[in-house]
């Protein structure tokens, strides 16, 4: 079912919604050169988001894609994206901070080749601030996740997880930077070892 390894470079297409430093990193693991996927598309719901500048200013194409407020928002967003997505002939889409939920239709046809960076130790701590959830349980370890995508919301196979420690006096502020850093190397890891074949979902 995994179409991984290609045997030839993967269009990478990154979704994101805000300050993208997720994307940052992915540019950097996956230059042009790179024989196993390189970004080629950056799509971002948010015309603000720093996402898309730092697409452009990689020479990456970056697209506003709108997500009209209310009933059909998500549809019409999913229907233009999902089509960008074809054109561009994407092998695997990458959520980096997509502050949206996706419908199980759109997931299921991109299935076995869309994952998400979350910002704990998956299963634990699901959904908004999970940063914030760590520190009001009172865990001592939390860190971050690069799952596929399933119909659920954060419950997909996981691919691979970083740790780091809940430290005395730690703010959401703190702990989320800490966490951060490890996603930067989580995520490219993650991807390259889906390209190989050897991460399925
Ligand atoms: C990251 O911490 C990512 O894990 C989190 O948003 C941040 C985006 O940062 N994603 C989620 O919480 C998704 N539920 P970035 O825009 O700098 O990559």
């Amino acid at each position: 079912m995994s179409p991984f390894p290609l045997g030839r470079p993967a269009r990478l297409a990154v979704l994101a919604s805000g300050r993208g430093s997720n994307l940052e990193a992915l540019l950097r693991a996956f230059p042009p050169e790179d024989p196993l996927g390189r970004v080629v598309l950056v799509i971002s719901d948010r015309r603000e988001a720093l996402a898309l500048q730092k697409a452009v200013q990689s020479g990456v194409e970056a697209e506003y894609v709108p997500w009209p407020k209310g009933e059909g928002g998500r549809a019409r967003f999913e229907e233009v994206a999902g089509q960008l997505l074809c054109e561009r002939r994407i092998d695997l889409v990458l959520l980096a901070g997509f502050m949206r939920i996706l419908s199980p239709q759109f997931v299921g046809q991109w299935a076995g080749r869309i994952l998400n960076i979350h910002p704990s130790l998956l299963p634990a701590f699901p959904g908004l601030h999970a940063q914030r959830q760590a520190l009001q349980a009172g865990v001592r370890e939390t860190g971050c996740t690069v799952h596929f995508v399933d119909a659920g919301v954060d419950t997909g196979p996981i691919v691979l997880q970083r740790r780091v420690p809940v430290l005395p006096g730690d703010t959401e502020e703190t702990l989320s930077a800490r966490i951060l850093a490890q996603e930067h190397l989580a995520y490219p890891e993650a991807v390259r070892r889906v390209l190989r074949g050897e991460a399925r979902p």
